[in-house]
Formats: C-alpha cells, sequence, structure tokens
C-alpha cells in the first residue's frame, strides 16, 4: 500500500490552493459560457472593447504607480514640475486616455444595435420565474413553442424580441452577445449573428426571486440545413405511439395538461413549458438536469428543492410505478 509521505501529502494540498486563482483566471477565458471566446459577431465586438478598455486601465495604472515612485523616491520638487506632473499626470493623461476609450467604446454601439434583415422567424423569447418561453413564428401565422432552448443557424443576424411575464429578467448569452433586460409591459431587442456552430449556454443576468441563479438556457448554433430540419421536426406534433399510452393516460389523470402542452394530445395548458418535444431538449428544468428518464425522476420528485418557490407542486406522492411510466412518457416525448 503506499502511503504518501507527509511533505508529499501537504505539497498535494498546497497546490490546488496555489494553482485556484490560476486556474480559475483562465478557465475563464474559454468554455461555453465565456465572453473572452467570442461565437457571435457582437461578442467579438464585446471581447475587443473590453481588452481595449483593460488595455487603457493598465495604461492609466502604470502612469500612476510610476508617479508614485517619483514623488516617493524624489526629495525636492521644484514648483514647475510640481505643476507639470499634476496638470499633466492628473488631468491630461486621464482626459486623453478615457476620451479614446469612449469614443471607441461609442464607435460600437450602432454595429451593436443593428437588427437582422429577416423576420423569418421571428422569435420572442419570455422570461418567466424561473424559466424561458421561446416562441417560433412565420410571417403565415404557424410557428411552435419551446423552453429554455433555442436553435438558430449560423451566419445569420436573427433578432430576439424579449419580453417578460412576471419580474424583470436579463436574457445574457456570453458567448454570443451583451445581455438585455426582459421588462414587464415592454418589448425589448437583442440582435446576434452567430460566426461558429455549438451549443452554448445562456443564464439570466437579473436577480429575479429565490431560484434566479437555476434559470439558465442553452443556444444552439447549427448549419442551415440542420436548423431547417429541426424546425420541421418541432412543427410537428408529439409522437403519435404515445397518444394512447398508459403514460398519455396518467400525463391526463394526474392532472399535467392543465398547465403543458403537449400537441396532439388533450393537453393543452399553458401556465408551464410547452413539452410536446421536451425529451429531445439539452437539459431539464431549464438547465438544472440532464435530459434522461432518471432526470425527469428528480424532476417529478424534487422540483422544490431544486427550484425553491417554483410554481409547479411536486410528485413524490405517486406511485413509483406511475412515476415510471410517466417519467419513461415524457423521455419519450422527442
Ligand atoms: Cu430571471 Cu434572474
Amino acid at each position: 500500500m503506499h502511503v504518501p509521505s507527509c511533505s508529499s501529502r501537504l505539497s498535494e494540498r498546497r497546490a490546488p490552493t496555489a494553482l485556484s486563482p490560476m486556474v480559475l483566471l483562465l478557465g475563464a477565458c474559454k468554455g461555453p459560457m465565456s465572453a473572452l471566446a467570442p461565437a457571435g459577431k457582437d461578442a467579438e465586438r464585446i471581447a475587443i472593447l473590453f481588452w481595449w478598455m483593460a488595455g487603457g486601465s493598465a495604461l492609466v495604472w502604470l502612469a500612476v504607480m510610476m508617479l508614485a515612485i517619483y514623488a516617493i523616491r524624489s526629495r525636492r520638487h521644484d514648483r514647475r514640475k510640481t505643476y507639470l506632473f499634476v496638470i499633466g499626470g492628473g488631468a491630461v493623461f486621464p482626459f486623453v486616455v478615457l476620451t479614446v476609450l469612449l469614443a471607441f467604446g461609442l464607435s460600437q454601439v450602432p454595429a451593436l444595435l443593428a437588427e437582422g434583415e429577416s423576420e423569418a422567424p421571428n422569435i420572442t423569447v419570455i422570461g418567466e420565474q424561473w424559466w424561458w418561453r421561446v416562441r417560433y413564428r412565420w410571417p403565415d401565422g404557424t410557428g411552435f413553442e419551446t423552453a429554455n432552448e433555442l436553435r438558430v443557424p449560423v451566419h445569420q443576424r436573427i433578432t430576439l424580441r424579449l419580453r417578460s411575464r412576471d419580474v424583470i429578467h436579463s436574457f445574457w448569452v456570453p458567448s454570443l452577445a451583451g445581455k438585455v433586460d426582459l421588462i414587464p409591459g415592454r418589448t425589448n431587442s437583442l440582435s446576434l449573428e452567430p460566426t461558429r456552430t455549438g451549443t452554448y449556454r445562456g443564464i439570466c443576468a437579473e436577480y429575479c426571486g429565490a431560484s434566479h441563479a437555476k434559470m439558465m438556457f442553452h443556444l444552439v448554433v447549427l448549419e442551415q440545413p440542420e436548423f431547417e430540419k429541426w424546425v420541421q421536426q418541432q412543427r410537428t406534433e408529439a409522437r403519435a405511439p404515445d397518444r394512447k399510452s398508459e403514460g398519455a393516460r396518467l400525463f391526463r389523470k394526474h392532472g399535467c395538461g392543465a398547465c403543458h402542452t403537449v400537441r396532439g394530445t388533450s393537453a393543452s395548458g399553458s401556465v408551464g413549458p410547452d413539452l410536446t418535444h421536451v425529451g429531445s431538449r439539452e437539459a431539464l428544468g431549464a438547465g438544472v438536469l440532464a435530459n434522461d428518464e432518471a432526470g425527469f425522476r428528480t424532476w417529478l420528485t424534487s422540483v422544490h428543492q431544486l427550484k425553491p418557490e417554483v410554481h409547479m407542486p411536486h410528485f413524490s406522492i405517486l406511485p413509483s410505478s406511475d412515476l415510471d411510466v410517466l417519467t419513461r412518457y415524457l423521455e419519450h416525448l422527442q
């Protein structure tokens, strides 16, 4: 049996402590939620702006430090030089640096506000405590609703309409664009233009109640043909074989249809997320659980532990056999 020596145990313990700030700093630069690893035109502009601001701040900090060192070291200060330092270093230098940064920052605004040319599809995101209702609509009036997930084609500028049904939320996918608030009673917009395919994570960036930190979503960027395929699949009703299944019967019996819609069945509630294709989504409960049978079961029995103050009742009172059938039914709603 290998017994680590005292010193090796100590160094093992010290290493993560010393490394952690570095790991945290480097870890923040990539991943599906990093503003510094842009996957969209707007995020690229914001990242460039960040580096300009960081550079400008570093320049000001260096100048101030040099002046401080000079002030401490030099014994005698002649009056002319003192004035030069106060006016030059205290007024002219910051004025020039801040003006350049402000001008650069403002020059980026029109491009960030530019809206997409095509209105097809028209995508509306509605923030609710604590999930995202997503509506896709075409000019002919057809469309579908999904939840906690957006899919968009790559290299197209898309303008999202943002609304809220209760309190202020904030829509933010750091890899793709800046954040915009969803405010009750008004419609805001946010444009994004993905440059890379992939799955990116978004989050609510405005405190909106007990489960604010559990209000995540996925934004999936697809090539145009894959996007069209996904749209076709989303437009269809829930898979036919499941309509008369035991799962569908229990879904009705336990009243799930009062809050949720499963298109193609009698379930047509609109309080909670549309579950027509819930099994095909990236995650469950707005990014809280993995999308599999175990995830559905955990959601049904422990929803209040997972998401404090959520409106959905928990179903831990159901017999285990009913839970098995229900979770299988939900997971098969692909
Ligand atoms: Cu919604 Cu925070």
